[in-house]
């Protein structure tokens, strides 16, 4: 940001003025944001492009869902232009009646599907999204955490996972399932991940007890059941997970379209085994339990790529081959 962006009251911001490839994020000046009297002015450091930015900029979404995301997101362009669901920083301003924060604490935070932080600068009301950054995560590890861990905490909430549990993780090497891994065995849970000969070691590395390549081996067939099977991927239909779920079993399907979504209504009726779906919750009390898991080394963040802000396109180019391993950040330019 130059002198006239403070004097004129702008600040840089990537907009997504309609859905399309990598190349529709424009670098433009935006209006900065001004906090309200409950909200704090957080200058942004680092954010990430995430599979979320990748979904609300290509309007690609899982099966059945075309519609509805239409109506959610905007229907013939992003009703909120600027992308990017997690931030770190430094608080720039506070409202008047903030007392939680003061101006220079550094925070991390999770705006999630209201987005806005692929910017300069980010308002947050706070007791929104919105924490301390663990002392011992740089701005980028921190800006890194949030979007797989807060949907894996969602996940391990809704099936319950404790010491013992069988868990399988479909994708472990992704954004969600490198936090899934960590969190599961955080919770006592036996854990194997499913990934590419690649990131085999990756995989092991957070903790898994086991690893199947899928390239050379299909979990569907083997003899192996699971209390827990977690699909990042959204390849692994309920009636083709079965065999695999032990009595009471749960494939957690976190990137359900409707046929998944319709039988966490009909598997119920058909036997003992659930599947739970649906949009991960968003709950601000995540984040502080993100933070005190970071401190004490229980989640590790995993950054594949960095990029500068002005290689945004870029990074969303690489993270659209779906092939990314855990976070893929980008650093925001500081203001000059
Ligand atoms: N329900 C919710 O609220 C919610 C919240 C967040 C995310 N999601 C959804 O969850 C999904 C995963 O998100 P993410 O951020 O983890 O995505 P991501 O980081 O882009 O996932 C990339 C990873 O997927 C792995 N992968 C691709 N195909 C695979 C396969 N057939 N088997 C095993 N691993 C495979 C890749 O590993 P290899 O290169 O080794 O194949 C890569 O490491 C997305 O569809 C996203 O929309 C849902």
């Amino acid at each position: 940001m130059t002198s006239d962006h403070a004097a004129t009251g702008t600040m840089q911001a990537f907009v997504c003025r309609r859905y399309g490839g990598p190349d529709v994020v424009e670098l433009a000046d935006v209006p900065k944001p001004v906090p309200r009297d409950n909200e704090v002015l957080v200058r942004i450091r680092a954010t990430t492009v995430t599979s979320g930015d990748w979904r609300v900029r290509t309007l690609c979404v899982p099966t059945g869902l075309g519609l509805v995301a239409r109506l959610g997101l905007g229907f013939a362009r992003p009703r909120q232009p600027i992308l990017g669901t997690e931030l770190a920083g430094t608080i720039e301003s506070v409202g008047k009646d903030v007392t939680r924060f003061r101006v220079g604490d550094e925070v991390f935070g999770f705006p999630g599907g209201t987005m806005g932080c692929h910017a300069q600068y980010r308002a947050m009301p706070e007791n929104g999204g919105l924490a301390r950054k663990p002392a011992n995560l740089s701005y980028e590890e921190a800006a890194s955490l949030p979007f797989g861990a807060s949907t894996s905490l969602h996940f391990l909430r809704k099936a319950g996972i404790g010491p013992g549990d069988k868990v399988l993780v479909v994708g472990a090497s992704g954004g969600v399932g490198t936090a899934m891994v960590q969190l599961a065995k955080h919770r006592g849970a036996e854990v194997t991940g499913v990934t590419s000969t690649n990131n085999l070691a990756l995989v092991s590395s957070l903790g898994a007890d086991r690893v199947i390549d899928y390239t050379k081996d299909d979990f569907t067939t083997r003899r192996e059941t699971y209390d827990v099977v977690v699909d990042t991927v959204g390849r692994t239909p309920f009636a083709r997970c079965k065999p695999v779920l032990r009595d009471k079993g749960r494939l957690l399907a976190v990137a359900a379209g409707v046929p998944e979504m319709l039988a966490t209504l009909w598997a119920p009726l058909t036997g003992s085994r659930r599947v739970i779906a649906g949009p991960a919750e968003e709950r601000v009390s995540d984040l502080a339990e993100i933070a005190a898991l970071a401190e004490t080394g229980a989640l590790k963040p995993v950054i594949d790529r960095r990029y500068g802000f002005v290689q945004m396109a870029e990074a969303h180019a690489y993270v659209e081959t779906g092939r990314k391993r855990g976070s893929v950040v980008v650093l925001v330019e500081p203001p000059r």
